[in-house]
């Protein structure tokens, strides 16, 4: 089932998320929805706070090329363990503030572990979008949106926009 996206600026995507304590089928069908509302939208990652739900969990599949096999993924409590010192700037973007871009500096390599939906461990290596997309998500567990990378004016501008559209769609 698909949920509606929070739109910024809304406080619950100014919080810090808590630590997911067990799977549950309750978790397993979240986590079924975000994947469903992300590919939906379409968009390449999903955290659970963008659906109103304050919880450490995030999707992602960055096989966005139709040649590309899907890869859906669903990280519960995931951290970032290691970050290289090489960066990468990618142009980015985020469905809870739609059809604004900014490229965005990052490390372009990062070592993540985290539980699967079996309540197993797992840890791997993320290297260019999937990088990129996976610090962006679990920013998002901690409250951080990728607009607050960028210089006051243009987050401002950004959010602006946001408000605007909030209110137009609010009329409609
Ligand atoms: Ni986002």
């Amino acid at each position: 089932m698909k949920r509606p996206i929070l739109i910024h600026p809304d406080p619950r995507l100014k919080k810090v998320c808590d630590p997911v304590s067990d799977v549950s089928d309750e978790l397993r069908a979240l986590a079924d929805d975000m994947l469903e509302t992300m590919y939906d939208a379409p968009g390449i990652g999903l955290a659970a706070p963008q659906v109103g739900v304050m919880s450490r969990l995030l999707v992602m599949d960055c096989m966005k090329e139709e040649h590309e096999t899907p890869r859906p993924m669903v990280l519960i409590n995931p951290e970032i363990v290691a970050s290289s010192d090489e960066k990468n700037v990618y142009e980015e973007g985020c469905l809870s503030i739609p059809e604004q871009f900014a490229e965005v500096t990052r490390p372009k390599v990062v070592d993540v572990r985290w539980i699967d939906l079996d309540g197993t461990e797992q840890q791997e290596t993320f290297d260019g979008l999937w990088a990129t997309c996976v610090q962006h998500e679990i920013d998002h567990l901690n409250g951080k949106l990728f607009i607050d990378y960028l210089g006051p004016m243009k987050r401002q501008m950004i959010t602006r926009r946001m408000q605007k559209l909030k209110r137009e769609k609010a009329r409609a």
